[in-house]
């Protein structure tokens, strides 16, 4: 079974998101699409030119030049699900792009209007290439069900404890070497929930038609596998 066409998997930080999309594009032999992973390389380019963000702010007055460096980024996305890459000017940053500094500045970075529409233009560029193709796609973020593919025919919006959240995130840092604690952790995603769902451009919240998926009490293979029964109950698997 293969899926056709474009799922849409949106959710706070924590929730899976990355470990559902990227499983449920390499079960159903579909491409896979981190746009988490784009706005956090706009945002290194930023930091890369010298560029101090105030990270409270949310609004683009006086970020001129950030937009500017964001806006003009060299990124490269693949799509594969086996190996999905970020490059920067043709530089592999895909595990710099999940540090601490990236981390802290990525929601000032997402939430400047001209970034939104360069990256979602470019977003919707990958999905209709991908579709074009012939092959079915998962795209992740905040804003695909309902900003960058509101007709997408499944959109899921994933939800988890706070408890869970955190101590998912800590124990990603702690495998990737990065130093960890979950009370940090959950203090940081508290400050992340609140500057992406507060902002003026596309702020983070569920489609009208999502099926929300509580990943706290489901394990992957559970997630997965309701993933795949709603990819049938809509016809995308050929
Ligand atoms: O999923 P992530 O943690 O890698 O996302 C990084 C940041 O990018 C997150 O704080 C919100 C932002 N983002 C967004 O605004 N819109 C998206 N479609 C994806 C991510």
């Amino acid at each position: 079974m293969v899926l056709q066409g474009v799922v849409a998997v949106d959710g706070p930080s924590g929730t899976g998101k990355s470990t559902t999309a990227r499983g449920l594009a390499m079960r159903l032999g579909a491409r896979y699409l981190d746009t988490g992973a784009m706005y956090r390389a706009a945002t290194l380019a930023v930091m890369r030119a010298g560029i101090t963000l105030d990270a409270t702010r949310t609004d683009a007055e006086g970020h001129d030049d950030a937009v500017a460096v964001a806006t003009t980024a060299d990124l490269q996305m693949s799509t594969d699900p086996a190996e999905p890459r970020v490059r920067l000017a043709g530089e592999d940053v895909g595990a710099e792009i999940r540090g601490a500094d990236v981390t802290r500045n990525v929601s000032a970075v997402s939430a400047f209007a001209k970034v939104r529409e360069h990256l979602v233009a470019e977003q919707r560029r990958i999905v209709a290439e991908t579709v074009a193709d012939g092959a079915g796609i998962v795209v992740e973020g905040r804003d695909i069900g309902t900003v960058v593919e509101p007709d997408a025919p499944l959109k899921i919006y994933l939800v988890a404890s706070d408890h869970v959240r955190a101590g998912r995130r800590s124990a990603e840092d702690t495998s990737a070497g990065r130093a960890a604690d979950t009370s940090t952790t959950g203090a940081d995603l508290a400050r992340r929930d609140r500057l992406d769902s507060s902002r003026a451009a596309s702020p983070l919240r569920a489609a009208d038609d999502a099926v929300e998926v509580d990943t706290s009490v489901l394990d992957v293979d559970g997630v997965l596998d309701r993933l795949e029964d709603l990819a049938a109950d809509r016809g995308m698997l050929i």
